[in-house]
């Protein structure tokens, strides 16, 4: 049995997806720019690694050893596709015999115009030509962002712009996300596969904040605004629009045109996307969206 390497093992996914492969008695290595956050990690057994895909020195060995990589998507959009690539550099260098990349759902339709999307078609096409066997797991949007990055705001004020209109999409929670990516690394016959990582209902998202606002007692009142009026909204806040005009000293860390090109996309139906693979390759039905409000109302405002 090889090692598996998990990138990012600090976030959320990562740390989750690493802890999971050592509880089944998997060999990892935990890749982190962080490796202070994965002292309990290493008390387990894994092999923890220093990593920043931003600088390709030293990348080749901290992946040394490792049979297979769980790629784990960064952060800063626009700059991800260069990091990704920088990684899967690094693996296929190293000897990885398998990269498995976390990227978005319907990001390859044609004509998606989500910015976001865009470093996930550079990655997985940069993977297809790599000549590594790779799987993609293309997750739709997190329930837990939902839950949290959406809801809390907007039973904060009362109020929250959409510019996904009545676009559905099929919220998965990151437990299902990690548990297929777990699955993936752990069976057989997954190589040059792509997956559409999915929650078992399709959503619009004013309905989505209709439930928040039910099970939280609080109105919410939904404006339905074209896309000019989400980066008004953005621009009200102090983000930029571009990420090329991000700089360190930006109050906001990212760029509004991911969030309000990602809520166009839904809008025009690219992540209307219906999909079994979850219960197909994990053998459990995914959670529904409101038992990932369950979890998180405890920490929406009063
Ligand atoms: N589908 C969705 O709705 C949705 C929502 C949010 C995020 N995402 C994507 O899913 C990924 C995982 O989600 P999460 O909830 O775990 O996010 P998170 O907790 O914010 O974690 C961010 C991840 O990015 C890694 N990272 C950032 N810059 C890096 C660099 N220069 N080199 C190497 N790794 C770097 C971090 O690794 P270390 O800090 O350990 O180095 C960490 O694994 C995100 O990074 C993002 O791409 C998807």
């Amino acid at each position: 049995m090889g090692k598996i390497i998990v990138s990012g093992a600090s976030g959320q996914f990562g740390y989750a997806a690493a802890s999971q492969l050592l509880d089944m008695g998997e060999d990892i290595i935990a890749l982190s720019r962080s490796t202070d956050k994965l002292a309990d990690l290493a008390e387990r057994g894994a092999d923890v690694r220093a990593a920043d895909f931003d600088s390709p020195d030293g990348l080749v060995e901290a992946m040394q050893g490792g049979d297979k990589l769980l790629l784990i998507s960064t952060t800063l959009v626009g700059e991800r596709a260069r990091q990704h690539a920088n990684a899967i550099d690094a693996a296929k260098e190293a000897g990885v015999k398998h990269i498995v990349y976390t990227s978005l759902l319907g990001a390859r339709k044609p004509g998606n115009p989500s910015v976001e999307g865009f470093d996930h078609i550079a990655t997985e096409e940069y993977l297809e030509q790599a000549g590594v066997p790779y799987t993609f797991l293309r997750n739709s949007l997190y329930a837990e962002a939902v839950a949290t990055a959406m809801a809390i705001p907007a039973l904060t004020s009362g109020s929250k712009p959409e510019n996904a209109g009545r676009g559905r999409v099929p919220v998965v929670s990151r437990d299902d996300c990690i548990a297929t990516a777990v699955a993936v690394l752990t069976q057989e016959g997954h190589e040059n596969k792509a997956y559409d990582v999915t929650g078992p209902e399709l959503w619009e998202l004013p309905d989505a904040m209709a439930l928040v606002s039910e099970m939280a007692g609080k109105p919410i009142d939904v404006e339905i605004v074209d896309d000019e009026g989400m980066f008004a909204y953005f621009d009200a806040i102090g983000a930029v629009r571009r990420a090329e005009d991000l700089t360190p000293d930006t109050p906001i860390p990212w760029a509004s045109e991911g969030m309000v090109t990602f809520g166009q996309s839904i809008r025009e139906g690219f992540m209307d996307v219906e999909s079994t693979d979850v219960e197909r390759i994990t053998g459990k039905k995914p959670r529904t969206l409101k038992s990932v409000f369950e979890q998180y109302q405890g920490a929406w405002p009063q």
